[in-house]
């Protein structure tokens, strides 16, 4: 009965899945807990406080593995990783099933048992298990600190003998997790913030933030299924497009958000729309995965147009590692708890938490959506 932690081998990724605090609460639940030397280093986080709090360091994976062992990561693993799983072992990380349903199809094929952390269900029980909440609000954070360095600019308003300087105007598409916490922070850092959401239910929260929501003319609802967004009419859309412009061209900083569930991004800021920006604002894309928000965003690059910088950040919760890690590591911690009964894990696929984030199990592809990327039944 081994936890085992792995370490992450992808470029740019610093978080670990389990953090020192979450052991013994692992520890309780009747399993033992086996991190693989350096795994949470990048993190913050050393051996010796995984070892004083009763976990075992291995020197490398293949020691630390275990016959049908739960195996913690934050990335994806490697096809390297996968050959050396051993059979009937549980995997639990992020596994992006939609973009990358090859990885589902070879996880299930090793006979390894994957559950899919972004699919864990937007539900009331699973909220201190969604890592993807957990997650955006790191992001949405980070991307306001990021935008802050990059300008030229004060955010705050200054008064002083030196002249009063007025305050940044900061602008945010998109208002759910992510969005809301940058608009927090944008005002925490003194901005003056405006934000924009095609659900009509965040503009009380915008404003209970201190924001002003921007409305169209005519109401829009956006609101999919589940609290999501849905995709506008090409009318609505392009109404929402002129709104965006009247208020994008004054505007210091822009963070954008927005996302359809299963969908690329949509597309929010127009080449026109940078061009109109002044020389120096920073517009910073946190879609950039999934298309991004802006036409000329780029994933993991900054795209410099007439002295406007878009930056497409790939992964911003890995520059906040420490309390990234620390989140994740909750996120998985309520995880093992729901599911680990008598020091045993069973998988109840008649579970919602279950059945909506196995993806692979008994040699099978669980998840509907990645066996019809698949073209199979
Ligand atoms: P998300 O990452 O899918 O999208 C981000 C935001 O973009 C959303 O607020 C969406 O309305 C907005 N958006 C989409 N298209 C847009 C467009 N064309 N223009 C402007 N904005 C657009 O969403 P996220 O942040 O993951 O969650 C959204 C909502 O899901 C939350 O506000 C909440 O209602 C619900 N939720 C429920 C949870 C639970 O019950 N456990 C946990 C987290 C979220």
């Amino acid at each position: 009965m081994n936890i085992v932690v792995l370490g992450e081998t992808v470029t740019g990724e610093n978080r670990v899945a389990l953090v020192p605090s979450s052991v013994p609460k692992l520890l309780k639940l009747g399993y033992q807990v086996t991190v693989v030397s350096g795994a949470g280093s990048k993190a913050h986080y050393q051996d010796e406080e995984y070892e004083n709090v009763g976990a075992t360091i291995s020197p490398d994976l293949q020691s630390a593995l275990t016959p049908a062992c739960i195996i913690l990561k934050v990335q994806p693993p490697t096809d390297l990783e996968i050959a050396l799983f051993p059979k009937n072992s549980i995997l639990i990380s992020l596994l992006s099933p939609l973009s990358r349903p090859d990885l589902i199809k070879a996880l299930a094929d090793a006979s390894l048992t994957a559950l899919s952390l972004e699919l864990i269900p937007r539900i009331t029980r699973a909220q201190s298990m969604d890592i993807l909440s957990s997650q955006a609000t790191v992001a949405g954070y980070k991307a306001v600190l990021v935008g802050a360095n990059e300008l030229g600019k004060f955010l705050p308003m200054f008064m002083t003998a030196a002249g009063t300087i007025r305050p940044g105007k900061v602008l945010i598409l998109g208002a759910g997790v992510a969005g809301l916490q940058a608009i927090a922070t944008a005002k925490r850092l003194g901005a003056k913030v405006e934000a924009f959401d095609v659900r009509p239910a965040v503009k009380e929260q915008i404003e209970s933030l201190g924001a002003t929501f921007l409305e169209m003319e005519e109401e829009v609802s956006g609101e999919g299924e589940g609290g999501y967004a849905k995709e506008l009419s090409e009318d609505q859309h392009l109404k929402e497009l002129e709104l965006i412009a009247a208020h994008i061209s004054d505007s210091d900083l822009v963070i954008t958000t927005a996302q359809i569930p299963g969908k690329s991004a949509p597309e929010l800021i127009t080449e026109p729309m940078v061009k109109s920006m002044k020389p120096g604002s920073v517009i910073i894309d946190l879609a950039a995965a999934t298309g991004g928000n802006c036409r000329l965003t780029k994933e993991g690059e900054t795209v410099l147009l007439q002295g406007v910088k878009i930056i497409g950040p790939a992964n911003l919760p890995s520059e906040i590692p420490v309390h990234a890690s620390q989140m994740f590591s909750k996120n998985v911690e309520t995880l093992l708890k729901e599911l680990i009964k008598e020091g045993e894990l069973l998988l109840d696929f008649s579970d919602e938490v279950v059945a909506g984030t196995c993806v692979a199990h008994a040699g099978k592809i669980q998840h509907q959506l990645t066996r019809e990327t698949l073209g199979l039944k």
